[in-house]
């Protein structure tokens, strides 16, 4: 039997452009996915029990994506499914939506599992590697940003190495965690799809899309040293400047633009989509738990539920 777990992840900055080479901010969050795997019943292959909380609609519209994962984790580690068929259970108290990063827990925590289970003496880095195989069911060609929040937990920077080799991960640390509000727009959306998208867009007008980019890069720029001196109202300027470009380059809808405003309204420092978008996650900046409950508290009456946390443990 094997055991293992993987965080859900929030993006302060950079998802989507993090696909293009460009450096972006994660961090996990404390909620996670959890795996067991044992020996299953012959000729079975892969037996899944999904246990994961998750938000309307999102396992049968994730189904196929995560049998894909399942699939690709065990060609990827060579485990005959044949001679070995396996029991998963996932469970956990990551609540399943889109921009949670619930594909790379799974993938992570499926990674660890099976490393303990055939005692393949996986290392961090490896085990990353596995979870990164797995995301590649969902995003199609992942930066890798999720799994690496998702395996190693805490906030860090991200840079995926477009020539192939080793990515750049930074962790960061900041004086006292940050409270948060990630709010649920209850629009599951495909990753792949969203990706999809965006490169049309790039492809349409290179000259624009590399503009949005050059002014993201000044956003990151200027969004890490805010982190890292924690001044907190710049932060949330430059969330809601990234929410701009993300919005520029197609990604976002009236929903999520509806949830910003509420946060906003209510005192957020800054609010933004967070991963995939165009529905999904809000990502609002609450520092302080008073700020916290009062932004949850009025997204949460209009119908958004809400996952209140802190960024940087
Ligand atoms: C999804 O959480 C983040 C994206 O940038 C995709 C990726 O980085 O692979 C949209």
């Amino acid at each position: 039997m094997g055991q293992g777990k993987g965080y859900g992840k929030t993006i302060l900055f950079g998802e989507h452009f993090v696909v293009y080479g460009f450096k972006a901010i994660a961090s996990a969050i404390g909620d996670c996915t959890k795996a067991k795997t044992e020996k299953g019943s012959k000729g079975k292959g892969i037996e899944l029990v999904d246990n994961r909380p998750a938000v309307e609609g999102y396992k049968v519209k994730k189904q196929r994506e995560i049998n894909d994962s399942l699939d690709l984790i065990f060609k990827f580690l060579k485990i005959d499914l044949k001679k070995n068929p396996v029991k998963i259970t996932l469970s956990g108290n990551l609540e399943c939506a889109s921009g949670i990063g619930a594909s790379a827990a799974l993938a992570a925590s499926v990674a660890r599992a099976l490393n303990q289970d055939f005692n393949l003496g996986l290392n961090e880095e490896q085990i990353n590697e596995v979870a990164y195989e797995g995301e590649k069911a969902s995003a199609g060609n992942p930066s890798g940003i999720d799994n690496t929040a998702s395996v190693f937990g805490g906030l860090l920077v991200f840079q995926k190495n477009l020539e192939g080799g080793k990515n750049l991960i930074e962790r960061l640390s900041i004086k006292k965690p940050i409270e948060i509000v990630l709010a649920n727009s209850k629009i599951t959306q495909d990753t792949k799809e969203v990706v999809s998208d965006v490169k049309r867009f790039k492809e349409e007008d290179e000259e624009r899309f590399q503009k949005i980019l050059n002014e993201y890069q000044k956003v990151f720029d200027e969004g890490l040293k805010a982190l890292k001196n924690y001044d907190l109202r710049k932060l949330g300027e430059l969330m809601n400047k990234n929410q701009e470009l993300l919005a520029r380059a197609t990604i976002t809808c009236s929903t999520v633009e509806e949830m910003i405003s509420i946060a906003k309204k209510e005192g957020a420092f800054g609010a933004k989509q967070t991963g995939t978008g165009r529905g999904g996650l809000v990502l609002c900046l609450t520092p302080g738990k008073e700020l916290q409950e009062k932004v949850a508290e009025a997204l949460e009456k209009k119908g958004f539920p809400v996952m209140k946390t802190v960024i940087g443990v």
